[in-house]
């Protein structure tokens, strides 16, 4: 199995507080891989350390074969480029429009000509379930559902290998998680591409996770597939409500 991202004996801290003590785990190229753990366990500080947001005391994080922590400008940037976030609140720009927020990094980094652009944009529109008019809408005019959709657009418009998301589903009703879980699934499948979640909604571990791994008290308390946990844990429901 290749991977995309190899964790070795990383160390986080804040000031002189721990928050991971030498853990190391991998994530398969193609996989739905979740980040688990209780709140204040380090899962968003984990996630941030694979998007160039926090820098490791110790230990590597390697994605496709680079240690990004010591790479050198250029090819940080072209490593920045392969990565896709939506952060936990869609972090639209609220001045700018749908497609004027989807276009901002096409616009930044490519040379493609302003009609390209927007057609990609509103490619990019389509593709995450969304109607050509909800293209000219501001922020504040969508649906929670309709910003994480936009988000994630934002997030694909560069044809990114690895996409990172925290918490796609919290803040929507159920029906919208599922149906958000459904088009992941959907990208993942379309695009080959590998996706890294931070989630605390079960539903989505259970229907379309891959792999997982599970912070606890400083270290990797699990890793592997839903399977296999099952088979380590009496009750799966149980034990999952409790992390
Ligand atoms: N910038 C910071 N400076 C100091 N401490 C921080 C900082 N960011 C996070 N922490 C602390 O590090 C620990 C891990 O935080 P982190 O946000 O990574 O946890 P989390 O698992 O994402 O939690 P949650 O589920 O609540 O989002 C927490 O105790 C938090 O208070
Ligand atoms: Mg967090």
């Amino acid at each position: 199995m290749e991977s995309v991202v190899e964790i070795s004996h990383l160390k986080t801290t804040y000031g002189a507080r721990v928050i991971h003590d030498d853990i190391s785990f991998r994530i398969f190229k193609g996989d739905i891989f979740a980040l688990l753990g209780g709140s204040g366990s380090g899962k968003s500080t984990l996630l941030n350390t694979m998007i160039f947001l926090k820098e490791p005391a110790g230990g590597e994080v390697k994605i496709l074969g680079k240690n990004i922590w010591k790479l050198n400008p250029k090819d940080s940037l072209d490593m920045k480029l392969n990565l896709g976030v939506l952060f936990q609140f869609g972090a639209l720009f609220s001045s700018l429009n749908v497609l004027d927020n989807i276009m901002l990094t096409l616009r930044e980094y490519t040379h493609f000509s302003p009609k390209d652009i927007q057609d990609l944009a509103l490619m990019w529109l389509m593709r995450v379930g969304l109607e050509k008019e909800v293209a000219n809408l501001y922020p504040n005019e969508l649906s929670g559902g309709m910003v994480k959709r936009v988000g994630l657009a934002r997030a694909l418009a560069l044809s990114p290998k690895i996409l990172f998301l925290d918490e796609p589903t919290s803040g929507l009703d159920p029906k919208s998680a599922r149906h958000f879980d459904a088009l992941i699934a959907q990208l993942r499948d379309l695009l080959g591409i590998s996706i890294i979640m931070v989630t605390h909604d079960m539903e989505s571990v259970k229907s379309v996770v891959d792999r997982m791994m599970i912070l606890k008290d400083k270290k990797v308390f699990f890793e592997g597939s839903l399977a296999h946990l099952k088979a380590q844990v009496e009750s799966l429901d149980t034990f999952l409500e409790h992390i």
